[in-house]
């Protein structure tokens, strides 16, 4: 019953899987209880109180009692331990998730809306853990529940069971008639969901230009358009659950009526005791609630596998920028740089951004690159710490290929100024921002190369998700600026 997709994601329940044990564990005594209880019942109708007996209630109630406090207590354990294994499972999912959307290079970022990786990161993966933590654990429990009832059914009169059993032979119609239709839908809300989160982060990162041009309304009428669209495939999924859900009952409920109707006429044809009726009915009840549940399952499922398609999507997406089979380290980086016959543009772009580019720094010189919005300058700056590679030529630092050195070391010695966008935990209103340590005016280091590249670009509008402002780039760290 687990798709592909979703089975990839099987190994993370690797490290709890002693918490699964004690979960099915668990189980399975909360089921011997619940079966065997109908049993106890049917002895007390048969037994104490067809014979008007009723000095011998005593032993039945206790046994009621016990088997009552079993299932209680197994349920309880069976539950917190399904969670906390399925919490785990979802920790490390989400801890891997963000660490490889951090190794992939920048032109993934480019091209993806961070509102779909966000909901990835949080509602998808939060899908995927509920269905492993709750609807394999359900549906292994429903299973087995069925399996064990319909045994006791046969034993107790094989032909009421056979009639139940072809009267629910329909669900499984009805329910692969469900997996059809409610798959695209749970698609859908899921990359709309992923669209509305992409909405509300561009107004919250953009939110100073969005009230500086007085777009509030624009940005507010996207967003109640795309929550609504949002609601009605919502509702369209509703629709779907709530048909099935009715068949579901109807088909259950003619199920108990033709039941009570051969079973009371067999009854008074003395085939079967009153106790083996009522047991019979209490069978047939307690396989409705696995059957509703079933519905529910379906449906979690379905949304498990779509989110783990999703996921599926960004993980299987492998970084371009890698480090090098043999990365070389620098022992002492005195900070030149050189672009020989650069040429570079974007992968999905097609045209060159830059091309036959060639530019020489010597440690310690400062250069500023001045042209018109969009020739090229922060592209240009991105190049040198590896953000994108160069589509041809070569990039050296210390007359080393920066394709060949360590990716961490080579970051490491650059230094990368942002023009608009404040780093993460940035104070408002910082124009720039320098990440990497801080450097004295006297310290050696600050020897090396600065490209000051331009002047800043014109305010990206509230559609660009990401800024790409990179505006200068030096080695030695440099205090980078643009
Ligand atoms: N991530 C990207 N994907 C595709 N094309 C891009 C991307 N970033 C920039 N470009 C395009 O590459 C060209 C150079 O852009 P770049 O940002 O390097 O210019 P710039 O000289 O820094 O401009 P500005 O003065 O506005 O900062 C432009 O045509 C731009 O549209
Ligand atoms: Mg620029």
């Amino acid at each position: 019953m687990l798709s592909p997709a979703l089975r990839r994601f099987l190994p993370y329940l690797r490290p709890n899987r002693h918490l699964f044990v004690v979960t099915m564990v668990a189980a399975s005594a909360s089921l011997a209880a619940a079966t065997a209880t109908p049993l106890v019942v049917k002895a007390v109708i048969d037994g104490p109180i067809a014979h008007g007996q009723a000095g011998q209630l005593l032993p039945f109630a206790i046994a009621l009692v016990v088997l009552g406090g079993v299932e209680t207590g197994a349920n309880f354990v069976r539950r917190n331990y399904s969670v906390l294994a399925s919490l785990r499972m979802e920790t490390d999912m989400r801890n891997d998730f963000y660490a490889h959307l951090q190794n992939l290079q920048v032109a993934f970022h480019d091209n993806w809306q961070s509102g779909q990786l966000l909901s990835r990161a949080v509602a998808d993966i939060q899908t995927v853990r509920r269905f492993v933590g709750f609807g394999v654990v359900f549906a292994a429990f429903f299973g087995a529940q069925w399996a064990l009832v319909l045994a006791v059914l046969l034993r107790l009169d094989w032909r009421l069971a056979v009639i139940s059993g072809l009267l629910l032979l329909p669900l499984a119609f009805v329910s692969r008639r469900f997996f059809g239709r409610y798959a695209t839908i749970a698609r859908q809300v899921q990359d709309q969901q992923g669209d509305l989160t992409t909405v509300v982060e561009e107004m919250a990162t953009g939110v100073r230009i969005i009230k500086a041009f007085g777009r509030n309304r624009l940005l507010l009428q996207r967003f109640q358009r795309q929550a609504a669209t949002l609601r009605v495939t919502n509702l369209k999924g509703v629709r779907i659950r709530a048909s099935t859900w009715t068949t579901f009952n109807l088909l259950i409920s003619l199920n108990l009526c033709l039941v009570l109707l051969v079973g009371g006429l067999a009854v008074m044809a003395g085939q079967l005791t009153l106790g083996g009726l009522v047991a019979f009915m209490t069978y047939l009840i307690m396989l409705i609630w696995p059957l509703d549940a079933l519905g529910w399952i379906l449906a979690m499922g379905e949304e498990a596998t779509t989110a783990s398609i999703r996921l599926a999507e960004v993980f299987d997406s492998l970084p371009e920028i890698t480090e090098p089979a043999r990365a070389q380290v620098l022992t002492r980086v005195r900070g030149g740089i050189r672009l020989e016959g650069v040429g570079f543009r974007y992968p999905e772009g097609g045209n060159w951004v830059l091309r036959g580019l060639d530019l020489e720094l010597q440690p310690g010189e400062t250069i500023a690159l001045v042209g018109a919005t969009g020739s090229g300058k922060t592209t240009l700056a991105t190049l040198v710490p590896r953000l994108y590679d160069v589509s041809e030529g070569r990039v050296m630092l210390d007359g080393v290929d920066v394709r060949d050195l360590s990716l961490r070391f080579l970051r490491k010695q650059i230094g990368v100024a942002f023009e608009d966008r404040p780093a993460p935990g940035g104070r408002r209103g910082q124009g720039r921002v320098r990440m990497g340590p801080a450097l004295g005016p006297g310290d050696p280091r600050r020897r090396a190369g600065l490209l000051a590249l331009g002047r800043p670009a014109p305010a990206p509008g509230p559609g660009q998700g990401r800024a790409r402002r990179t505006a200068s780039a030096g080695a030695g760290r440099p205090a980078l600026g643009g």
